[in-house]
């Protein structure tokens, strides 16, 4: 996946570096911040995933991707046509949408498309082109069936595009948090010669404690249910018993709001309803943590007196990703591309909340709880203010 993960970064690079050219001088004002990230995320996303074509051929993708996203309970509860004909008929172009651009593929793919790193740009990567011919080879897969599919790998994208919006929603609020993660960041930021910067993304993957804001926002905002069917044998856990062919479903949330599993401050003051980093840090003897979790910070990772990142101590009560073999296959992807979005925003743009928006919660209605991480209950107006930073 390292071609993928390159193109991903160079593209959210570019475009959250442009974002900062259009805010110098003047500060931008957007009616939500998650709408900022998710458009800048998204279409990164989406290039890197599938190539340029899939959004090129269907301009309206974008925006029925996040309509079908917002209707999955309506999908789910099989609610008539009738009664929710907007949501059906977003579901309908999302897949005529990936019908076309596969379409597209067929006709226009031939060997010498895949480059040097095994992608090429009408499949995107190799991922899809390798499973298509698969699929193919399976009885009764059409290509129909085959845009379902691949729309449904598609769609899983959108768990990491709404975490990197909590992660720096997180940061944002919190001003200590905000120049821990920054002091963190500092000797990380490279600049090219247009004075644009980037991050070498392999750093971020040494920080503590923008580690521990993606842990802390994934246990917080990650509610999904894991489903299975032992299928050939009973499955004993701890005796209880799963009969095979019976249906088991586990709800990340309860594991996550588990009080006994989780730290929660020396005089519990970090109820497991609330975000806190420290969560995930562990500090040399004698050393403990503040609210957000950053108190002891030195901007030097390596220092004998930083902390250290961990999930190790939380082993089956972290379960964001699932587990298993069908554990979720975007993950190391999606850890980078939280990471790395949270990085860049944090560092352009200094950001105002307004209205008490900081205070947002998340949607727990039955239409938006369940599917994945959460969305907030309303929109997040913000401004932003372009930063000077030295590189
Ligand atoms: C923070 C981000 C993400 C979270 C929390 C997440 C979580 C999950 C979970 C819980 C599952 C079900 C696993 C199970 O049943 O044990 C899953 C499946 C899946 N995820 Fe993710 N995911 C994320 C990002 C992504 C990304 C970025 C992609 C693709 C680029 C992706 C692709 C998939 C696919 C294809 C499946 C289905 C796997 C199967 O059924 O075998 N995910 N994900």
């Amino acid at each position: 996946m390292a071609p993928f993960y390159k193109r991903f970064a160079e593209n959210v690079t570019q475009q959250v570096n442009l974002l900062h050219d259009r805010a110098e001088g003047e500060c931008i004002h957007r009616d939500d911040l998650m709408q900022m990230v998710g458009d800048a995320v998204t279409v990164s996303t989406l290039d890197a995933l599938c190539g340029p074509h899939l959004l090129r051929l269907n301009p309206d993708f974008l925006h029925d991707f996040w309509v079908f996203d917002r209707n999955l309970q309506t999908y789910l509860q099989g609610i008539p046509w009738l009664l929710a004909p907007m949501a059906y008929m977003a579901r309908k172009r999302v897949l005529k949408a990936v019908q076309i651009w596969q379409q597209h593929a067929r006709d226009n793919f031939d060997d010498s498309a895949i480059g040097p790193d095994g992608d090429d740009p009408f499949w995107g990567t190799s991922f899809f082109r390798e499973r298509h011919d698969m699929f193919l080879e399976m009885d009764g897969f059409d290509h129909e069936a085959i845009a379902s599919e691949d729309f449904g790998a598609i769609w899983a994208s959108r768990n990491s595009i709404t975490a990197a919006f909590w992660a720096i929603f997180e940061v944002y609020r919190d001003p200590k948090l905000l120049a821990s993660v920054r002091s963190e960041l500092e000797p990380c930021i490279q600049k090219d010669d247009n004075g644009h910067i980037h991050f070498d993304i392999n750093h971020l993957l040494r920080l503590p404690i923008l580690q521990a804001v993606y842990a802390e926002t994934l246990r917080l905002r990650m509610h999904f249910y894991i489903v299975r069917m032992p299928d050939r044998v009973d499955i004993n856990i701890r005796d209880w018993i799963i009969p095979r062919r019976k249906v088991i479903v586990a709800l990340t949330t309860v594991a996550h709001m588990d009080a006994t599993a989780w730290d929660t401050g020396a005089n519990n003051e970090h109820r497991v309803d609330q975000f806190w980093a420290g969560r995930f840090l562990r500090y040399p003897a004698g050393q403990r943590t503040d609210r957000s979790g950053v108190e002891k910070q030195t901007s030097d990772a390596t220092s004998p007196t930083a902390p250290t990142f961990s999930t190790k101590h939380v082993d089956g009560a972290w379960i964001p990703y699932g587990g298993g073999p069908r554990q979720c296959p975007g993950r190391h992807f999606a850890k980078r591309q939280i990471l790395l979005t949270t990085a860049l925003f944090v560092t352009l743009f200094d950001c105002d909340m307004l209205g008490g928006a900081e205070n947002m919660g998340e949607d727990f209605s039955l239409k938006g709880f369940g599917g994945g991480v959460s969305h907030p209950v309303g929109k997040v107006p913000v401004r932003m203010y372009a930063r000077g930073v030295s590189g």
